[in-house]
């Protein structure tokens, strides 16, 4: 008679466990060892074929020796073995009788080799990577050159401040630049930035007192906005996801706000925010006018979603 699986395991003197799987040797489809899991959800020992005394019936197992003897019997290794669905042996169902349960057999000779020789197909690749190293660096540098490129610091003309007449109120003044992605050719793209003549309260909402000062990617100054400079433009990116917003009148504005059609994120003419999601007021951006009212700007862009100002271009 063949053990169930769960069949108690007795030693002389008392249980020790329960069948918890068997083991079968592939070749003669015989069971080697039964696999007793100890009392209490223990360990599970190994134990030869050969130490079964009896299977007086399916429910249990008597073992020779005792129960300290059994406690000597090596503890499974399980990774050594693999289940009889992993592995085609003909026939086998034909020589035993044990379901339900996992019935294992020992992990194919030539697998056992995997390592070894996982180690050489390793260094293999590794050799062949260093050997396309030099050919694909150009190529990585290349992909991901825009990734690091320093801040564009470049001064766009976008137009002339004689255009806005009236202080406190959103003038836009639209301009295009060219963009460069990676191996893609080089695009137009129309961009806007909205300038306000702001009186002093305005300016101090804006500025709060002091200068902005810009810098590069090494922490240099490249611009300062002077605090007391009447004409402020600010990034025509909303800081909530980014979308183009208007300068607008409403019922409860009349005097006209900076709205953001995309989640109705609301301005005043200092870019602060009085109402929706946006995290942080409207981005200034450097600015220079001159005598003749030219207006240029920096095109710094900020990553947006986020309180602060984080520098992406
Ligand atoms: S993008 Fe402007 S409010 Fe969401």
């Amino acid at each position: 008679m063949q053990p169930k699986i769960t069949a108690v395991a007795r030693c002389a003197d008392g249980d020790v466990g329960n069948i918890s799987r068997i083991i079968v040797d592939p070749l003669s489809r015989e069971i080697s060892h039964v696999i007793v899991r100890e009392r209490g959800g223990g360990v599970e020992r190994q134990v030869p074929i050969g130490q079964v005394e009896a299977v007086p019936h399916e429910e249990e197992v008597r073992l020779r020796g005792s129960a300290e003897e059994f406690r000597r019997w090596p503890v499974l290794e399980r990774h050594a073995y693999v289940t009889i669905d992993e592995v085609e042996i003909a026939h086998l169902e034909d020589h035993l009788c044990v379901e339900p349960g996992e019935i294992l057999v020992p992990y194919p000779r030539l697998e056992q080799a995997v390592p070894r020789r996982r180690f050489f197909t390793n260094m293999t690749h590794a050799i062949g990577a260093l050997m396309a190293l030099p050919l694909a660096f150009p190529v990585v540098k290349y992909l991901m050159q825009p990734m690091y490129r320093p801040y564009d610091n470049t001064w766009f003309p976008v137009g002339n401040v004689r255009k806005v007449r009236k202080d406190n109120i959103g003038y836009q003044f639209k301009y295009t630049r060219g963009f460069k992605e990676a191996f893609m050719p080089e695009q137009r793209i129309e961009k806007n930035i909205w300038v306000v003549k702001a009186t002093p309260a305005v300016r101090k909402a804006v500025y709060g007192g002091k200068d902005k000062t810009f810098h590069d990617d090494k922490g240099r100054v490249v611009w300062v906005n002077k605090a007391n400079a009447p004409h402020i433009g600010f990034s025509g990116k909303c800081p909530h996801l980014g979308c183009g917003y208007k300068w607008r009148r409403t019922k409860n504005y009349p005097d006209g706000v900076f709205l953001c059609p995309c989640h109705l994120s609301i301005y005043d003419a200092a870019g602060k925010v009085l109402d929706g999601p946006a995290p942080r007021p409207l981005d200034v951006l450097p600015m220079q006018v001159s005598a003749s009212g030219d207006v240029k700007i920096i095109d710094v862009e900020y990553k947006a979603g986020v309180k602060n100002q984080i520098r992406l271009l």
